[in-house]
């Protein structure tokens, strides 16, 4: 048997109760990580956590990411239950309806603002000195595709994500001192439940809007699956990116190219 990459590690995701982040606890659990399920639906992060089935290695917590004290919450029950966190996965997440401009209200654009980045500023600052003690940490950010190709209508969430990007580069530039490397990976249109939820219609029309909008603009011409980005994922937190840090990694059939 090969050795397991992420062996007595402990990793906190984020979004984990659905999609990429769910995905990412599976496989991270598999490959021996203690994992800390992060999600607002408290009930999908659960049965996430039953899915995983690997009593003591997991637990989930109910976490609103962009509230201060909540997130703080969730690091100190992370701590307490594992003595230890190595890796963290901002992974949540919220879409956004193809919107004009002039019509974008201003609590929608603060929400998206606020799960989309402001979390990632949360969970990190809140995180950071447990790694900075021991001088070891990987932090990886799910950004957009969309952070580095803009949609017309899609103005909050294309902005959101560019400045995920920016600040994952910053990060990586100031915590390199400490060994705490933070990267980012850039889904292209991926089968999770969020991808409906950019469309508006019925059933029907979405389908021919999901073909359409989303599976043609992919060169290798299949959606990404969330298990595409729970690998990339992987790699980046286990020791052999150990020399990589302030990457951006598309994972986007070449939707970016
Ligand atoms: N699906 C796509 O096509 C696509 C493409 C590019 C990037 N992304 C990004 O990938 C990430 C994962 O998306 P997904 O497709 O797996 O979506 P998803 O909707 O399947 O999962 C997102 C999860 O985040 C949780 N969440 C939402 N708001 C939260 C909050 N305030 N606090 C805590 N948890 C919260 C949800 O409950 C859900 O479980 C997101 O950041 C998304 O923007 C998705």
């Amino acid at each position: 048997m090969t050795a397991r990459l992420l062996e007595g590690k402990t990793a906190i995701i984020t979004g984990a109760g659905s999609g990429m982040g769910k995905a990412a606890a599976k496989l991270f659990a598999a490959q021996g990580a203690n994992v800390v399920l992060s999600d607002i639906n408290k009930d999908a992060a659960d049965l996430t956590a039953k899915e995983i089935d690997r009593t003591g290695h997991v637990k989930a917590v109910y976490t609103d990411v962009g509230d201060d004290e909540s997130v703080q919450n969730l690091v100190k029950e992370a701590f307490n239950e594992f003595e230890d966190i190595d890796i963290l996965i901002n992974c949540a997440g919220v879409p956004q309806f193809f919107t004009p401009i002039e019509e974008m209200s201003l609590s929608e654009w603060d929400k998206i603002m606020s799960v989309n980045l402001k979390s990632i500023f949360l969970t990190t600052r809140h995180l950071v000195p447990i790694m900075k003690r021991k001088e070891k940490g990987s932090i990886i950010n799910i950004a957009s595709i969309a952070g580095i190709r803009a949609r017309p209508g899609l103005n909050a969430y294309c902005a959101s994500k560019g400045a995920a990007i920016m600040l994952t580069r910053a990060l990586a530039l100031e915590l390199a001192p400490f060994k705490i490397r933070v990267n980012a990976i850039n889904p292209g249109p991926a089968e999770t439940p969020m991808l409906e939820r950019f469309l508006p219609g019925d059933s029907q029309k979405v389908e021919e809007d999901k073909k359409k909008i989303f599976l043609e603009s992919v060169p290798l011409g299949t959606l990404i699956q969330p298990e595409d980005i729970a690998q990339a994922a992987l790699y980046l937190a286990s020791d052999l990116a150990r020399a990589i840090t302030g990457e951006i990694m598309n994972v986007d059939g070449g939707r970016g190219v």
